[in-house]
């Protein structure tokens, strides 16, 4: 376990690039596959969650190589090619893996076991087992299939029609993958729009995708394209230098090629509605994703209230919204948020919890909490709780306080954003990593 020991006060200046996106680099190891052909992908994410992935395939009987430039070429199987992996399918700490995975394999012509760490096998898992087994797969989890590990007996599939009790691309890509091999395929309704990574991409590999509104329908195809995919980098990593640059005096910052898809951008517009300076310059695509650089200039933040539709676009990035309201004038408040409760921690106590130790003013709801600004943060000892996202965060939080915060367990930054702390140092912040 390391402890990082973070500054306060700084300003951060300069350009630079975040790592490629988590949920597309996901999507294009899984979903690659399955094609026929191999597909090439560049700047893919190599966070712990991601190599997660990456191993999951690999047991799969999937071919996976790097050239010297650092482009991954994935061997793809066909949809009917993968092997009946000889021992427990290790997801690490990766929900997007485990749930994804699950609607992959649910199809199969083999049995497969899949689990993760203890963090993991505590996150729900009857969200998508419930509906799976609507379609006729046949798996067995703890507590009747709600928590991991999951054991699945590939089978023939049925016709799915079902509307997602939450918004959830994790679900929404699980039912997909599962209904590549349904008879019928599969018609999902979502509440509200979660991330759309998934359809963009089978859309690129000639899967039958009809989209309308908050409804997608797939038929099932005969095979899939290999693909050659450029990651955008991850405007929810992006999101952590950009925050610290909307409000630390000084700072002048560009991060360049980072993806603005308007299902993901809730927290730029939640910061342009608070007041923060920051505009989108360059915008061009890549593999179906809009892409921009993002200049950011520090200014006063007044607070706003967050909830509804806005929620799912940002629902990674609400830690961090926290932090930026320590520093608005006002109340802000977040709404609708309960799904918080359910990612790697529970990200309403524990956001609620660290940011207290740093003297912020900030209540929990139920579905999000209350925070009320301006405050002085200053620096203390805080934790990670094992929470990649939190980690970062906090680490931000730091940056805005005075004297020295301390994270303890800053190690699962690399979950998401390998390379975390040395950006932030190229930028002009002062941070120190001791072994604990
Ligand atoms: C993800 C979807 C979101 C998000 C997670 C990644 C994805 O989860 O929180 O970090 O790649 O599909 P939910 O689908 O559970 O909201």
């Amino acid at each position: 376990m390391s402890s990082l020991h973070v500054e306060g006060g700084r300003p951060l200046q300069g350009r630079v690039a975040v790592p490629g996106d988590k949920s597309i680099s996901h999507r294009a190891l899984l979903f690659a596959s399955l094609a026929d052909g191999t597909s090439r992908v560049r700047n893919l994410l190599r966070g712990g969650d991601c190599q997660a992935t990456l191993a999951c395939v690999r047991q799969l009987g999937v071919l996976v190589a790097q050239d010297a430039a650092g482009t991954v070429s994935i061997e793809g199987r066909g949809l009917r090619g993968l092997v009946e992996p000889s021992s427990v399918v290790a997801c690490a700490n990766s929900g997007t893996t485990i749930r994804l995975l699950a609607g992959l394999l649910a199809g199969q012509r083999f049995t497969s076991f899949l689990s993760g760490t203890p963090q993991l096998q505590s996150r729900p898992m009857g969200r998508i087992v419930d509906p799976l087994r609507e379609m006729g797969a046949r798996i067995i989890g703890r507590q009747s299939g709600r928590f991991a590990p999951l054991a699945i007996e590939g089978s023939p599939l049925a016709r799915l029609h079902y509307t997602l009790p939450v918004a959830s691309a994790q679900v929404k890509s699980c039912l997909l993958l599962a209904g590549l091999y349904a008879e019928g395929g599969c018609v999902l309704t979502e509440p509200a729009a979660s991330r759309d990574h998934s359809e963009i991409l089978l859309a690129r590999m000639g899967a039958e995708l009809e989209i309308d509104g908050l409804r997608v329908a797939i038929t099932p195809p005969e095979s899939l394209q290999a693909f050659e995919l450029d990651v955008p980098g991850d405007l929810s990593s992006a999101a952590f230098p950009l925050v610290a640059a909307a409000l630390l005096p000084g700072s002048e910052l560009c991060l360049s090629g980072v993806g603005v898809n308007p299902r993901r951008d809730g927290l730029l517009e939640a910061l342009t509605s608070m007041g923060a300076v920051l505009r989108r310059e360059s915008l061009c695509e890549a593999g179906g994703e809009p892409v921009a650089d993002l200049v950011v200039h520090p200014a006063q933040l007044h607070g706003a209230e967050i909830g509804g539709a806005q929620i799912p676009r940002m629902i990674d990035e609400l830690p961090l919204l926290a932090v930026a309201a320590t520093q608005a004038h006002g109340v802000t408040r977040v709404r609708d948020a309960a799904e918080l409760r359910v990612k790697e921690t529970d990200r309403i106590a524990t956001t609620v919890a660290e940011l207290r130790k740093l003297g912020a003013h900030i209540e929990a709801a139920p579905d999000g909490f209350v925070v009320e600004g301006p405050t002085q943060l200053r620096g203390a000892p805080v934790n990670s709780h094992g929470d990649h996202r939190l980690a970062m965060a906090l680490t931000i939080a730091g940056l805005l306080a005075a004297g020295q915060t301390t994270i303890m367990g800053a190690e699962v930054c690399a979950d998401s954003f390998p390379g975390f702390v040395d950006l932030l140092r190229t930028l002009g912040a002062k941070l120190a990593e001791v072994e604990a």
